[in-house]
């Protein structure tokens, strides 16, 4: 049994944080965010909006776009740093209950950036092995609700938003999911992190309102890292997999910084049209980045069945990965 891409489908919220409104807030300017980033807005949710609710709309759209019945999803599986609640219950339940599932497996996957392509690793796992037929996976954030608007280090990066994917099984192989990559270094924990809210918090409370609460960044260090090691990550995939850089139609890489990418997109050797960019709209939107960014070369109609995607993620953790993926909707 092979696991196949089925369908993607994603949300944005509706309202828009510019370079400028942030240039309001703290201390920087549009030129400074664009140059150093590529980022020339990001979305934020509604004041009631939580990561769920932004979820189950992504989550909606892909399992309609997948041609099954909601009925024949078998596990869910959410990746997000910005749960809907810190320790329990899970997003994934939560997603799950308001898509009206009923009595499935569900749960959440903490990976920061690259959670996605973590739940894509277990998504194929499930299907392979027979235990699950048809997974939808999803990410979804609303890293506004993490981040500090006094910390001009951060806040310039973060966006909400969400998306979501169904991965079935399939007996052909031509549909099936080459590879998937993943692995992490707990070593560099301290680079990105949010250090409140759990057992090793410095706080005996676990609200926002402590400082702590929200994300802090070694951002230049992180960068360093990021190049290095998705950069051997990407060549690796394809190494093992004797695929060249010219195979590859969608380069959708996670949409942290336009430097990183171009940095990767250039060790490979790819073309300009190769490489997919939804950074200077969305920002960094966690988890959520790379379905946000697949849904939208398939809505503006440049995602076609069977053109095969790289996507690369590095995030907190740290954490990484990369998978060589065919967009196989049901014939
Ligand atoms: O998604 C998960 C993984 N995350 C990443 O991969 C993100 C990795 N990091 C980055 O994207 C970049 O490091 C940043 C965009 C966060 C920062 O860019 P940088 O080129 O690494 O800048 P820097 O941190 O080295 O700071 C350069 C200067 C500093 O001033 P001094 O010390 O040179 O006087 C900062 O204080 O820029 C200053 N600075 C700003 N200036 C205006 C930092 N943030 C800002 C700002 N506006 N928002």
């Amino acid at each position: 049994m092979y696991a196949a891409f089925r369908s993607i489908g994603a949300y944005v919220p509706e309202k828009i944080l510019s370079n400028d409104d942030l240039a309001k807030l703290v201390d920087t300017t549009d030129e400074w965010i664009t140059k150093r980033t590529g980022i020339k807005e990001r979305h934020i949710a509604a004041e009631n909006e939580t990561t769920s609710d932004m979820g189950v709309k992504a989550a909606a759209l892909a399992i309609e776009r997948s041609g099954l019945d909601k009925s024949e999803i078998d596990l869910v599986v959410c990746a997000t740093i910005s749960p809907d609640y810190l320790c329990m219950p899970s997003t994934a339940t939560i997603i799950t209950d308001k898509l009206g599932l009923e009595n499935i497996m569900a749960f959440d996957i903490s990976a920061a950036c690259t959670g996605f392509i973590y739940a894509l690793n277990v998504a194929k796992a499930f299907v392979e092995s027979g235990i699950k037929k048809n997974v939808l996976i999803v990410g979804a954030e609303r890293l506004s609700k993490i981040t500090d608007y006094t910390d001009r280090t951060t806040c310039i990066l973060f966006g909400d938003g969400a998306g979501a994917a169904v991965i079935s099984a399939t007996e052909d192989k031509s549909e099936a999911i080459i590879d998937v990559h993943t692995g992490s270094d707990g070593s560099y924990a301290e680079l990105l992190m949010t250090p409140n809210g759990g057992s090793g918090s410095i706080h005996d409370h676990l609200t926002a309102e402590s400082a702590g609460a929200f994300m802090q960044m070694k951002g230049n260090e992180t960068f360093k890292v990021a190049v290095r090691t998705l950069t051997n990550d990407v060549k690796e995939i394809l190494e093992t997999n004797k695929i060249s850089s010219d195979a590859i139609k969608h380069f959708v890489p996670h949409q942290a910084n336009y430097r990183i990418i171009k940095a990767v997109g250039d060790a490979l050797e790819l073309k300009e049209e190769q490489v997919v960019l939804t950074v200077a709209k969305f920002g960094n939107t966690s988890g959520a980045s790379i379905p946000m960014a697949i849904n939208d070369i398939y809505e503006s109609g440049r995602l076609q069945s069977g053109d095969m995607m790289l996507l690369d993620a590095f995030g907190g953790g740290l954490t990484w990965g990369s998978a060589l993926v065919p967009f196989s909707p049901k014939k």
